[in-house]
C-alpha cells in the first residue's frame, strides 16, 4: 500500500484530458490517492497514465475503486456483425483487438474508424466509466478522440435548448463502428434506449449534451424531418474540434473516461498491423435531465 499522496496531473488540451503521473496501477492505491485521482477526473473528464504495466486483475482492481464494474454486452443473435471475441474469459474485460488466431477474432471492435459515441449508451444504464489499457498498437492511426460534452451543451442555442428541454432521444446499436444506426423499421431485435437529450451529471450537477452521431438516431415528439435537422444540429456541436482531444497512443498508456460527459471516437489505423487494448468498465444508472 502506498501511503502518501505524490500524483502531478498535467492538462493535456483546452478541451479536456489531463496526464496523472506519480502513481503505479499496478499496486493497490490508498484512499488518499483515489480521491486525488477522482478529483482529477471530474476536472478534465478523460485522463493518462503513461508506461503502466499492468495485469488483467490490475486493472480490475483499479477500476473497482470507481464502482461496480460493469459486464461485457452480448450482441443478440441477430446481429452477427460482431462476433463474440474468442480470448474473453472474462465477463467484466472486453478486448479491443483486430487480431485473429485460426481465422476467429480475439475480440471486438476490429478495424477501421469509429464513430463518435457513448460506450453502452443503447442500455438503460449507460456505464459511467471506460477503461482501456494498450497492450499492442499499430505504427501509426487507432487514435482516440474524447469531445467535451458539458462545453457542448453549453454551445448549444438557447432556443433550440428550449426546444429540447424535456425531451428524449433513442439510441440504437447495430454493432457497427461507422454507419448510423437506422431506427426507421422494427426494432424490436436490436438493443436500444431512449434518455434524455440533455443530461444532468449525477455526481457534478451540470447538464450535458447527451448525443452521439453513431446511435442517437431519433429525437422524440418531433417530425422525422425536424429531428434529423436537428440531430445533425447536436452532432456537429458535439464534434467541434475545439472540444476534442485527441490521444495518440504509446504502449504502457492506461486511459479512463466518464461516458457522461464526454464522446469518443477512434480514427483509422493499418488493417494488416495488430491492436490490441483491454477495457473494462463501471456499471452506470439511469440517466435524468
Ligand atoms: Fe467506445
Amino acid at each position: 500500500m502506498q501511503d502518501t499522496v505524490d500524483i502531478q496531473v498535467t492538462p493535456l488540451s483546452p478541451a479536456c484530458g489531463a496526464e496523472i503521473s506519480g502513481v503505479d496501477l499496478s499496486k493497490p492505491l490508498n484512499p488518499h490517492e483515489v480521491a486525488a485521482i477522482k478529483d482529477a477526473w471530474g476536472k478534465h473528464l478523460v485522463l493518462v497514465f503513461r508506461g503502466q504495466k499492468l495485469s488483467q486483475d490490475d486493472q480490475l482492481r483499479f477500476a473497482s475503486y470507481f464502482g461496480d464494474l460493469g459486464s461485457r454486452k452480448k450482441p443478440p443473435a441477430a446481429l452477427r456483425n460482431r462476433t463474440e471475441g474468442s480470448q474473453q474469459d472474462n465477463e467484466k474485460v472486453l478486448l479491443v483487438s483486430n487480431i485473429k488466431v485460426d481465422g476467429k477474432p480475439i475480440g471486438a471492435f476490429g478495424e477501421g474508424d469509429f464513430w463518435f459515441h457513448i460506450d453502452s449508451g443503447y442500455t438503460a444504464r449507460p456505464y459511467k466509466y471506460t477503461f482501456l489499457y494498450a497492450i499492442e498498437l499499430p505504427s501509426r492511426g487507432g487514435n482516440t478522440m474524447f469531445s467535451n460534452m458539458y462545453k457542448a451543451y453549453e454551445s448549444v442555442p438557447p432556443a433550440l435548448k428550449e426546444k429540447l428541454k424535456g425531451k428524449k432521444a433513442l439510441h440504437i446499436h447495430e454493432y457497427n463502428r461507422a454507419k448510423q444506426a437506422n431506427s426507421s423499421g422494427d426494432i424490436s431485435g436490436i438493443p436500444h434506449c431512449s434518455h434524455p437529450v440533455f443530461v444532468t451529471h449525477p455526481d457534478t450537477g451540470r447538464k450535458t449534451l447527451f448525443v452521439d452521431r453513431l446511435m442517437t438516431t431519433r429525437i422524440e415528439g418531433v417530425s422525422a424531418e425536424e429531428s434529423d435537422v436537428i440531430l445533425n444540429e447536436l452532432y456537429e456541436i458535439g464534434e467541434r474540434r475545439e472540444f476534442i482531444f485527441e490521444h495518440v497512443w504509446k504502449l504502457g498508456d492506461f486511459l479512463m473516461w466518464d461516458n457522461r460527459c464526454t464522446i469518443h471516437a477512434r480514427t483509422d489505423f493499418p488493417k494488416e498491423e495488430r491492436r490490441l487494448l483491454r477495457r473494462c468498465t463501471v456499471e452506470g444508472e439511469p440517466l435524468y435531465e
